[in-house]
């Protein structure tokens, strides 16, 4: 069926507290942006929150079981930071930390390699209060957090990845305004990413101090299309491509920003930055959707860019383009782009949604996702074939969850959730990955 993936090439799924978890207000955790965003009329799309979500703090066990049942060896999760510091700062609330203990060793009993994220984007309230991201305190902040996690779990815990998607908590966050802290300040967001960046490399500095041994990253990352080749378009596809694959990675692998962004960020850049920021990455993880297609805009616009439907493509029921092809053109590229700086890469999130529910017999016959998935694991395969060392691919999602700004309108899960009985389902798509799975030869 597939190209030959490599001896040991791991598969695996991918979540984040936030969406998953529920339980907001419990054990001590504190409010999250993402709880004070969603208590604001008008910012999702159904109006709803992830006070419950598919109540995976109280329902872990099942969820556990689930993942042993599917035999994927990695399992990407998020730790909340305000259920481990509810207000951002000062010692560990032993609850928080209890509940991530437990998980970590559940999974390790049914086989399943933790890959834990720092930060999915649920910043303790408390720090949005002094300026969230824009203050620069806030990589001390999470330094401290990161010593915190480490010291707890970094003994069983095989792969760390410190933030998600720095780009979409910069652009969608502080630039647009589309999600939590809904700040829409355009270019004056980009002290964000320059946050962010440091905060990356001081926390890789402190779990590495508590042992971990495999701390990368979980870069989004599209290929961005010009909508022509007149020169405008191909100039604000250059710019965005900067801003959306370039401002996180280019730092991350070479120390330092792309030629376009560079004049932006030079005043941020303080001493000792670039040598907290640029920490060598065991792995690069890249999510990816979908490529996007860049416009240039008038000259009194906004932005300089704009992002265009892709047509000619089918799409999910989320409206987003299938492209597998761009994911395996976008690999090679991107190793073409990097080189020896370029670590093994781990495909931290793909996925789609549709909508698909039980049947009369209760049965989810998501045949879509099973062909979406098929076409992009064949896509790695072959980028692999053309020598781009991919290691593992973990799907997004492992279940159906709150997919931010969309509410519950939109399903990524392998595992179907009903969000009045909190019924999991697990959808034909669960039962092929099994089999993809158990199919693969391993080294260990
Ligand atoms: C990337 C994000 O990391 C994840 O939280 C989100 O649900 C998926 N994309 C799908 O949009």
């Amino acid at each position: 069926m597939f190209s030959q993936l490599p001896p040991g090439f791991r598969f695996g799924t991918s979540t984040a507290a936030y969406q998953i978890e529920g339980a907001a207000h419990e054990d001590g955790k504190g409010p999250s942006i993402w709880d004070t965003f969603t208590a604001e009329p008008g910012r999702i799309k159904d109006g709803s929150t992830g006070d419950v979500a598919c109540d995976h703090y109280h329902r872990w066990e099942e969820d556990v079981a689930l993942l042993g049942r599917l035999g994927a060896r990695g399992y990407r999760f998020s730790v909340s930071w305000p259920r481990i510091q509810p207000d951002g700062r000062g010692p560990a609330n032993p609850r928080g930390l209890a509940f991530y203990d437990r998980l970590v060793d559940g999974l390790l009993e049914v086989g399943v390699q933790p890959m834990v994220t720092l930060y999915h984007w649920d910043l303790p309230q408390a720090l949005e209060d002094d300026g969230g991201w824009l203050n620069r305190d806030t990589i001390d902040r999470f330094a401290e957090y990161a010593h915190i996690v480490g010291e707890a779990l970094g003994d069983r815990v095989e792969h760390w990845v410190p933030i998600n998607e720095p780009n979409v908590v910069t652009l969608l966050g502080y630039g647009m305004g589309m999600h939590a802290p809904g700040k829409a300040l355009l270019f004056d967001s980009l002290p964000v990413a320059h946050h962010l960046l440091v905060a990356h490399g001081r926390a890789t500095v402190a779990l590495r101090e508590h042992g971990a041994t495999s701390v990368g990253c979980a870069n989004n990352h599209a290929p961005i299309w010009p909508a022509s080749d007149s020169d405008a378009d191909v100039g604000a596809a250059k710019l965005f491509d900067a801003l959306w694959n370039g401002m996180f990675a280019e730092p991350m692998l070479l120390g330092r920003y792309p030629a376009d962004l560079a004049p932006l960020m030079e005043d941020l850049v303080q001493e000792g930055d670039v040598a907290d920021l640029r920490q060598p990455l065991d792995f690069y993880g890249v999510n990816y959707y979908n490529p996007m297609k860049v416009a240039a805009t008038a000259d009194d616009a906004p932005m300089p860019f704009e992002l265009l439907e892709l047509l000619g493509y089918p799409t999910t029921d989320f409206g987003w383009p299938i492209v597998p092809d761009a994911l395996r053109e976008w690999l090679i590229l991107f190793r073409a782009r990097y080189r020896a700086a370029l670590p093994p890469i781990y495909i931290t999130e793909s996925g789609c949604s549709y909508a698909d529910g039980p049947d009369a017999d209760g049965v989810v016959d998501d045949q879509r996702r099973i062909d979406y998935l098929e076409a992009h694991v064949e896509a790695v395969a072959t980028a692999i074939q053309r020598g781009v060392d991919i290691r593992g691919y973990y799907t997004w999602s492992l279940m159906d969850n709150f997919e931010w700004a969309e509410g519950y309108t939109q399903r990524f899960g392998l595992v179907h959730v009903d969000y009045d009985t909190q019924v999991r389902t697990p959808k034909k798509s669960f039962q092929w990955y099994a089999d993809l799975v158990a199919a693969q030869p391993q080294t260990e």
